[in-house]
């Protein structure tokens, strides 16, 4: 069409406009102050590397080389982290209200700067004009306005917590300068110091970001950014003297980085890949749809964690909107990023379009069936056209891997139930959309998915109120909310607890006490309790037993060693008894009361048998702060509750304190009874089910334990207790991939090992760091930093109005 001659009512029918390119030269002029070489920022200054040299940053869209970049090696992570460590007390010395100063400053410069900071983003990443600067550079001010909030009030809001100290951040290419925001607002707001690692892909944002802290004053060294690949974030993940690491990326490379992690006590935060469902039920308005698939899957090329990658369409809608689809994605302009009118811009390296590529064969190789709409491609630069795939198998590599690119892969269901089985079959959980105009299940269908973020009737909004993170391989931690701030918070008590040790067979206080058991309270020794699986209790699949002594050596009876084949069984009965996740919060709390009940009942035999192995002051201190603790859980059962965000668009976000799922749990050897409900109580007040190994000081208290159990109305499977071998145990419970959490007490060989075997699956993991915890003071062996861990946080957003 001759554009000149026609006229706007044509143009506007056709929607054949011309092109409209953002002027880049003052993004080129900033980049030749540089003379395009980018050194590392530490301590507040420029630095050329020590020995890596530099490598190429190139423009996707072009294949232009745009700047040399720094490679950073060991010895230059070396010497941020030494910067961040000095700074670290010059910026905790700051009051709230200083820092919080200075988080507002940067957001203002991150506006002040939008234009320059947009163009740098959209040549380095290739994403289009329209979206970085509508959407990256927006939230990334906002993130630091909100996080400007939680630096005034995180001492008020946070009493008790300190900051983790150090923290190593590593990002992806995908949103260069948002994840920065979201890693560097909430860890600054924290009081904590960093030494970031850009992609090496989009070094450049934070590169000008670097700027930015040294326009506002920033004191040296408490922001520093050190490029380079994969090697120099493995270099900053293994760094003796970094507290905690943050990561966002693939989740291969969360999996290495918990691994590496294991043998230390970095706190870890992992934001990985997704496969996220884009749910369609038939009576969801469905052109509104189709534009929440422009926007799930097509923004930034599909090159998003959370893209709504995978389509699910109701069967009797499926051809319907399937035509809808492509008649909209003829549409779509592919093309320069800087153009104003580019829906789809160029991917961000060649490598990623041979992934995409290689991957979409795959698809076809495997009988799927590729659409793409007749639309010109740039013939230069990296381009791929938007891509529908149907007749995909659940099973097909298209519906399983992330393939971060613009491939969609629909499939159809006919049920609500059968949309969420399919929603759920992935091994990730990052975020979903559901489309419905019926909110009963819209609502339902979003609580069954297992997911940290669901939209309803909306896709990929964002706000920094409202946490976003994974579930199962998506990884864990959250960021945005105040959740998000919990990350790089630690209570300062747990920092400063005593070492375990190499583990004792019974605690300090035990041995102490243990010499005032009458001789009397010995039970006769023919005891011998069972394994508790499934609400019943049965023997051992090894047919063996183990001895439980007392203090002074006499034999108080014997329990079942457990072995794999028995948390196998534990996991499956668990796996089978989670409607206790749906049970009503006073439900909970009622069964919890009737345990307390029961337990007060059986005191004094219980104590009787208790004090022969931790002596009868100890016996009774449990007993009695046992029932304390059951009240203390039966109250916090009806109260932990989730919260609603007022995001800045119409929508709400409901935050919904989710339970993870199977939790094996590793109880403390010295307070028997007292460690075994303070670390089940909270997983079970918030709705999990668990597998635990009692005390390996004085397991017979599982007898005690299930006995009670038995007449406490407390479902079968929701706790069940397999006796053994901690560290046997553990290793079964850490790479069961249907454990979704571990929580381990124990020495620091136990929760090393723990950690670094539940790799496989990224289950969230708690341990004690090999530290004692004095359960018998309610301010640490109770309370909301326990609940914190037992649930994980699901926002859903949704949206009012007409
Ligand atoms: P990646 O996970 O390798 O890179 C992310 C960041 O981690 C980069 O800064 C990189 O330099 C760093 N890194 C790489 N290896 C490391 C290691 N061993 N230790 C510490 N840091 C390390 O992702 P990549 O290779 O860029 O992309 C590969 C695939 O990963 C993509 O196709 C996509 O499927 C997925 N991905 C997912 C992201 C998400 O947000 N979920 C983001 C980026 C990639």
């Amino acid at each position: 069409m001759n554009m000149a001659n026609t006229t706007l009512a044509e143009k506007f029918r056709s929607m054949e406009y011309g092109v409209a390119p953002e002027d880049s030269a003052p993004a080129s002029a900033w980049l030749d102050q540089f003379q395009r070489r980018f050194g590392h920022f530490i301590g507040g200054a420029w630095y050329a590397p020590a020995q890596g040299g530099y490598f190429e940053t190139l423009d996707p869209s072009t294949g232009d080389k745009i700047a040399d970049i720094a490679r950073g090696c060991a010895a230059d992570v070396d010497a941020a982290v030494k910067a961040a460590r000095a700074a670290l007390p010059v910026w905790q010395a700051l009051t709230p209200h200083a820092r919080a100063r200075f988080l507002y400053a940067l957001a203002r410069q991150v506006q002040r700067h939008s234009r320059r900071l947009s163009v740098l983003e959209t040549i380095d990443n290739g994403k289009p004009i329209r979206e970085s600067r509508d959407i990256d550079i927006p939230l990334v001010a906002r993130h630091f306005y909100y996080h400007a909030g939680w630096a005034q009030l995180r001492e008020q809001e946070f009493p008790g917590y300190q900051a983790c100290g150090v923290v190593g951040q590593i990002i992806p290419w995908n949103f260069p300068l948002l994840m920065l925001a979201w890693k560097i607002a909430p860890a600054l707001a924290a009081g904590n110091a960093v030494v970031l690692k850009p992609a090496e892909f989009t070094p450049l944002t934070a590169l000008a970001f670097a700027e930015l802290c040294m326009e506002v004053g920033l004191p040296p060294g408490v922001v520093n950014i050190v490029t380079g690949d994969g090697s120099t974030g493995e270099a900053l993940v293994v760094h003796p003297d970094i507290d905690k690491i943050a990561f966002t990326g693939s989740t291969e490379v969360g999996r290495a980085i918990r691994r590496a992690t294991a043998d230390s006590h970095k706190k870890l935060s992992l934001e990985l890949g997704g496969k996220s469902p884009f749910v369609v039920f038939e009576d969801a308005d469905l052109d509104s749809a189709v534009e929440g698939l422009v926007d799930g899957i097509w923004l930034n090329q599909g090159q998003v964690c959370c893209a709504g990658s995978r389509l699910l369409m109701q069967e009797s809608i499926a051809t319907q909107l399937t035509r809808k689809l492509q008649a909209r994605m003829t549409t779509l302009r592919v093309g320069p990023p800087l153009d104003k009118t580019t829906d789809i811009g160029a991917i961000v390296a060649r490598v990623q379009l041979e992934r995409i590529e290689g991957l979409v064969a795959r698809g076809v190789s495997e009988g799927a069936s590729c659409w793409q709409p007749d639309i010109p491609l740039p013939s230069r630069g990296l381009y791929y056209k938007p891509t529908l795939f149907t007749n995909v198998h659940p099973t097909s590599v298209l519906a399983q891997q992330e393939i971060f690119g613009p491939v969609l892969a629909a499939m159809t269901f006919r049920t609500p139930a059968e949309a969420v089985e399919l929603a759920n079959n992935t091994a990730y959980g990052l975020a979903a959309s559901v489309w419905s105009e019926s909110v009963n299940v819209a609502l339902q269908v979003a609580s069954a998915i297992k997911a940290g973020v669901v939209w309803v009737n909306s896709t990929n909004l964002f706000d920094a109120a409202t946490g976003f993170g994974g579930y199962r391989e998506s990884g864990f931690g959250r960021e945005g909310g105040r959740e998000g701030l919990r990350e790089y918070l630690e209570p300062a008590w747990f920092r400063k607890a005593p070492s375990l040790g190499r583990g004792t067979a019974a605690g300090a206080e035990a041995e102490a006490g243990a010499g005032d058991a009458h001789p009397g309270d010995e039970p006769p020794i023919d005891r011998t309790v069972k394994l508790y699986i499934g609400g019943k209790q049965v023997r051992p699949d090894s047919g063996y037993s183990i001895q439980c002594r007392s203090s002074k050596g006499v034999l108080l009876g014997e329990v079942p060693l457990g072995n794999r084949k028995d948390i196998r069984n534990a996991v499956e009965a668990a796996g089978k008894a989670q409607k206790w996740a749906s049970a009503t919060a006073h439900n909970r709390a009622q069964v919890l009361y009737y345990w307390a009940e029961n337990l007060s009942q059986r005191a004094q035999e219980l104590v009787a048998r208790l004090a022969a192995v931790v002596g009868r002051r100890q016996a009774s201190r449990e007993l009695k702060l046992s029932v304390e603790r059951l009240f203390a859980y039966a109250a916090w059962a009806d109260k932990y509750e989730g919260v609603v965000h007022s995001p800045p668009y119409r929508n709400v976000s409901l935050a919904m304190n989710e339970p993870i799922g199977t939790v094996g749990v590793v109880c403390p050897e010295s307070t028997p009874l007292l460690g075994f409900l303070s670390l089940v109580l909270p997983l079970v007040t918030a709705g999990n089910c668990v597998v635990a190994v009692p005390s390996v000081a004085y397991p017979l208290i599982a007898g005690d334990l299930y006995q009670v159990l038995e007449t406490s109305d407390m479902p079968g499977g929701v706790i069940n207790m397999v006796t053994g071998k901690p560290m046997e145990l553990m290793k079964v419970l850490a790479e069961h991939d249907d454990v979704d959490a571990l929580w381990c007490y124990g020495n620091e060989a136990l929760c090393a090992t723990a950690k670094r075997l539940s790799a496989g699956n990224l289950k969230q993991v708690w341990t004690n760091e090999g530290r004692q915890i004095d359960f018998f003071n309610e301010r640490y062996g109770a309370g909301r930093w326990y609940l914190d861990h037992a649930c994980q946080v699901k926002n859903v957003w949704v949206p009012y109005g007409e």
